[in-house]
């Protein structure tokens, strides 16, 4: 590249997260990766130099969302970002989305995306870029450490992929197969995220709990290994991992929750349905009962446990008597919150040609059941915290004045009157009052902060 006498403005970036908090990293990860090009942040995509919208396949209609992102990216004067779809759209469709958006510069997948200065680059002379490989050598090697300003409470994913193959998801085909990143890149990236502001560490993988690797001994360890020595790291004040399957979780993770300080009293663990003949169906590999059994051990180790889940409503030939065993266990479990969602078929699936679809009708009056019920079991976990001494880390500001808003160590939600208190501080306070969503917390007056 010449040297300019005058340089030119940086080109701007913006990154349009959908999903889950893996894309919520990937994106981090991109912004980061632009970043270390000398490109800088535009909150506002309208303005941006890049758009890169980074999608999510897991459910209805993400693909058309996409097309419809794309076509609001035309600017008034007829001009547009460059425009780089990546994630599990640009993954299962990037072929496609290449063929009918022509305005698409870049379709990067979510294994490949370390490359995305590379195919800027390309774009800038001229070409298209699209790169839906999933290589064998992670792209996490590829990546610039992590840059200051991180938020208090930062993600780290350290697994990806499923060999799961439950018959209505689309992850083993868009992630791919389940990998493990090294033990020493993971401690090195909670310090370098502990050193850049983060006090909070979230672990994510599709299957957080099948992780596996390492120590530094040369030892094996299970995700509980991985917990314990992030546990040593000066400064990290909090861990949490998600999601989990029911048979990765082994007896070392359980005894871990009695055990490690740091390790937060939560857990989601989704279980899809309450019926063993639908759970069948969906290739869950486990039933209500070993579920339950297992949870029952899980609460032995941490009694006070917040346990959270998923569930599908309206799998192919769920009955009214299938729905109504989900409704079951979600009052056998009393869940502090979980996510429900009405089944979509998904294009490449097993269970996208069974027979006996449900009618959306039916699964709209289903969901709303299970939605009352869940946030009744949500609101009760709420009520019962109240008069609790607890801790909370602050994560951001609320709408009044000096208001601040953090989680408690369930993962609820606690705004409090902090004036003087910052974002990133771990504060005691006293839990006064719940709602179905959130709780009033009071600042403790014996606070040395
Ligand atoms: N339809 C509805 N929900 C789904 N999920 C995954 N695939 C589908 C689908 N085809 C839900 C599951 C999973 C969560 C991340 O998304 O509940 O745990
Ligand atoms: Fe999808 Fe099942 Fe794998 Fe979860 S465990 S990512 S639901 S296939």
């Amino acid at each position: 590249m010449g040297v300019a006498m005058t340089s030119p403005a940086p080109k701007t970036y913006h990154v349009k997260n959908f999903g889950c908090q893996m894309n919520v990293y990937d994106g981090d990860r991109m912004a980061e990766l632009l970043g270390a090009e000398g490109m800088v942040p535009a909150t506002d995509p309208a303005v941006a130099d890049v758009v890169v919208l980074n999608t999510c396949h897991i459910r209805e209609k993400a693909a058309e969302k996409v097309y419809s992102d794309i076509g609001r990216l035309k600017r008034d004067d007829g001009s547009r970002p460059v425009i780089a779809v990546a994630g599990c759209v640009a993954q299962a469709e990037g072929a496609e989305i290449a063929r009918r958006a022509p305005t698409v510069d870049v379709v990067v997948g979510p294994q490949a995306y370390h490359r995305l200065p590379e195919m800027l680059g390309a774009v800038a002379a001229g070409k298209r870029a699209i790169d839906l490989d999933m290589p064998l050598d992670s792209k996490f090697g590829a990546l610039p450490k992590r840059a200051g300003g991180q938020r208090p409470s930062a993600f780290l994913t350290v697994q990806e992929g499923c060999d799961k193959f439950c018959t209505y998801c689309v992850v083993p085909y868009t992630r791919g197969a389940e990998i493990s990143r090294p033990f020493a890149e993971l401690i090195a990236e909670a310090q370098a995220l502990v050193e850049a502001g983060a006090r909070e560490i979230t672990l994510l993988g599709q299957n957080v709990n099948a992780w596996n690797g390492e120590d530094e001994r040369g030892r094996s360890v299970g995700l509980d290994g991985l917990i314990r020595a992030l546990a040593a790291v000066d400064g990290l004040a909090r861990i949490r991992y998600t999601t989990s399957h029911p048979n990765d979780m082994t007896d070392g993770l359980i005894a871990a929750h009695g055990e490690v300080a740091k390790l937060m009293p939560f857990l989601h663990l989704p279980v899809q349905s309450g019926s063993d003949r639908i759970l069948k169906a969906m290739n869950r590999s486990h039933t209500t009962d070993s579920y339950l059994r297992l949870l029952e051990r899980v609460r032995a180790a941490r009694p006070d446990i917040a346990l959270s889940g998923d569930f599908i409503v309206g799998f192919p030939g769920e009955s009214e008597a299938d729905f109504e065993a989900t409704l079951n266990i979600v009052d056998a479990v009393r869940y502090a919150q979980a996510y429900s969602f009405k089944y979509s078929r998904r294009p490449g699936t097993p269970a996208a040609t069974m027979d006996d679809q449900i009618a959306d009708a039916v699964m709209d009056e289903r969901l709303q059941r299970l939605q009352a019920a869940i946030n009744r079991h949500q609101h009760d976990f709420n009520l019962a915290s109240v008069g609790r001494r607890t801790q909370i880390l602050l994560e951001r500001h609320g709408k009044r004045d000096g208001q601040l808003l953090g989680k408690t160590p369930w993962l609820q939600s606690a705004h409090v009157i902090a004036p003087g208190l910052a974002i990133g501080d771990m504060i005691d306070v006293t839990l006064t009052e719940a709602g179905p969503n959130s709780l009033t917390a009071e600042l403790l007056q014996t606070q040395d902060a």
